[in-house]
């Protein structure tokens, strides 16, 4: 599945000319490129590294773009709520909508007839997200958000290809539509935030969710603005990942029809056709390790830079001020010298035993330090459950060869995306 892609063929052939630490310059400065875990952790461990602007244009100040002080208050803010969300209720909501998925699939299975697995997947976490957090109905408030999603998305990935000196080749129509996507999708998040301060205005019963907490948990009460900022990035980064991971998990058992085997085995035998709840995630075993072998091969982030905002040493080497202490997660969880045979899918590389003997900054597929990800656990709760419920009662089978092509943009997306046929597992069917 992993044919060179320019952005990523840059950084692979530097390491492979320079080893595990190199350099190069770009229209913005000097770029420091880490490979070694100590090195990797010890740049998400630095408080002088921090936040480069890259995705400030789209997301502007929220919690995935902003550092320092506001960063903080923000994020102290917002995370009792992740804890609070991995409940029963939001199981219900994920398994709610997977069902959902499964109708629309039911007259398309056995048929041959071709479905795009990789939108399927965004539509299904986006839905959970804008429920579980904002309590937003997608299908009745947010019709055509996922493309308008995607527009941004891909913006974003032309633009950062210049962090590796690949040219910028944004021609005006699609600068025309970037702008279009980020006017509605403010007008979406706008939208929502006016609807609840009418809905608290005329003092009805609110729901208790992370948009309330944003407009009522503060001090100093978060312009419309800074919520709009907050509002986007959970959008964003509450989605996409999610059905990466779950799209690429696809691809892999396609390919793996051995551990595509005894994932039914565990599904079929914990769950006998009902839907998964959270108790049943410590037994979810398999489908959890198969999701981070998923996630060891193709992060959904698959680059993290981090601007010094004085020198830094990362071992040996200095960063100065002003440059740019750049990681290759994709690079960095197939290095051979802590992944043997690397480019194996192997999901047994998660057992416990495995996992406690590998050093900190071998796999962060979520980063590390201060700004690890806020939604890991729930990522991980609603990816298992997703893919238990999935399947349960079908199996994909891919139709394109190479079935997906890795796009390493903004995030590592499947270029143009995964067709593939249904076929229904017979005998168990889930009912919710
Ligand atoms: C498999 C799914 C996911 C992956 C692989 C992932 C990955 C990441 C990574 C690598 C970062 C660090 C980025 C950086 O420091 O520059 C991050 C941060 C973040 N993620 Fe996730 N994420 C996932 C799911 C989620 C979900 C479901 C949510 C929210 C509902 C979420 C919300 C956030 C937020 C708010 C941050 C910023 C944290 C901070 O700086 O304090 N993510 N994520």
């Amino acid at each position: 599945m992993a044919s060179p892609s320019s952005s990523l063929a840059f950084l692979s052939d530097l390491r492979a000319k320079y080893g595990d630490v190199a350099e190069y310059e770009t229209a913005f400065g000097q770029v420091h490129f880490f490979n070694r875990p100590e090195h990797i952790a010890a740049v998400f461990d630095h408080d002088a590294l921090q936040r480069t602007e890259l995705v400030t244009l789209v997301l502007g100040k929220g919690l995935l773009s902003s550092d320092g002080a506001y960063w903080r208050k923000q994020r102290k803010l917002m995370q009792p709520e992740f804890t609070r969300l991995r409940s029963e209720e939001f199981a219900g909501l994920v398994t709610h909508s997977t069902q959902e998925l499964l109708r629309t699939w039911g007259p398309l299975m056995g048929t041959g007839e071709s479905v795009d697995i990789a939108p399927a997947m965004t539509e299904l976490t986006l839905e959970v997200i804008v429920a579980a957090l904002f309590s937003v109905e997608l299908k009745r408030e947010g019709p055509g958000l996922v493309e308008t999603i995607t527009v941004l998305i891909e913006g974003l990935g032309a633009r950062a290809g210049m962090t590796f000196n690949q040219p910028l080749k944004v021609t005006p129509e699609e600068n025309r539509a970037f702008k279009g996507a980020l006017a509605d999708v403010d007008a979406f998040c706008l939208g929502v935030i006016a609807k609840r301060r009418r809905a608290m205005a005329a003092g009805d019963e609110v729901p208790r969710d992370l948009l309330g907490i944003l407009m009522t948990g503060s001090d100093e009460p978060l312009t419309d603005k800074e919520l709009r900022d907050e509002v986007l990035t959970m959008l964003i980064s509450g989605h996409e990942t999610t059905a990466l991971i779950l799209s690429w998990a696809w691809a892999l058992l396609a390919e793996n029809p051995d551990v595509e085997r005894d994932l039914h085995k565990e599904v079929d035998t914990l769950l006998e056709g009902r839907a998964p709840t959270l108790k049943d995630m410590p037994q979810l075993e398999l489908t959890q390790r198969i999701l981070e072998e998923s996630m060891r091969l193709y992060p959904p982030v698959w680059f993290i830079a981090r601007k010094a905002i004085a020198d830094v040493h990362i071992g040996e080497h200095l960063v100065p001020k002003g440059d740019t202490a750049l990681i290759c997660t994709y690079l960095a969880h197939r290095h051979e010298e802590f992944w043997p045979d690397p480019d194996r899918f192997d999901p047994n590389r998660f057992v416990p035993e495995a996992v406690r003997v590998r050093p900190r900054g071998a796999y962060f597929p979520f980063a590390a330090g201060r700004h690890t990800c806020l939604g890991q656990k729930l990522a991980m709760v609603e990816g298992a459950l997703i893919l238990a419920q999935l399947a349960q009662s079908v199996r994909v089978r891919p139709l394109g060869d190479p079935f997906a092509e890795i796009d390493p943009a903004i995030t590592l997306r499947p270029k143009r995306g995964m067709q593939a046929t249904l076929e229904p597992r017979t005998g168990i069917r889930p009912s919710v």
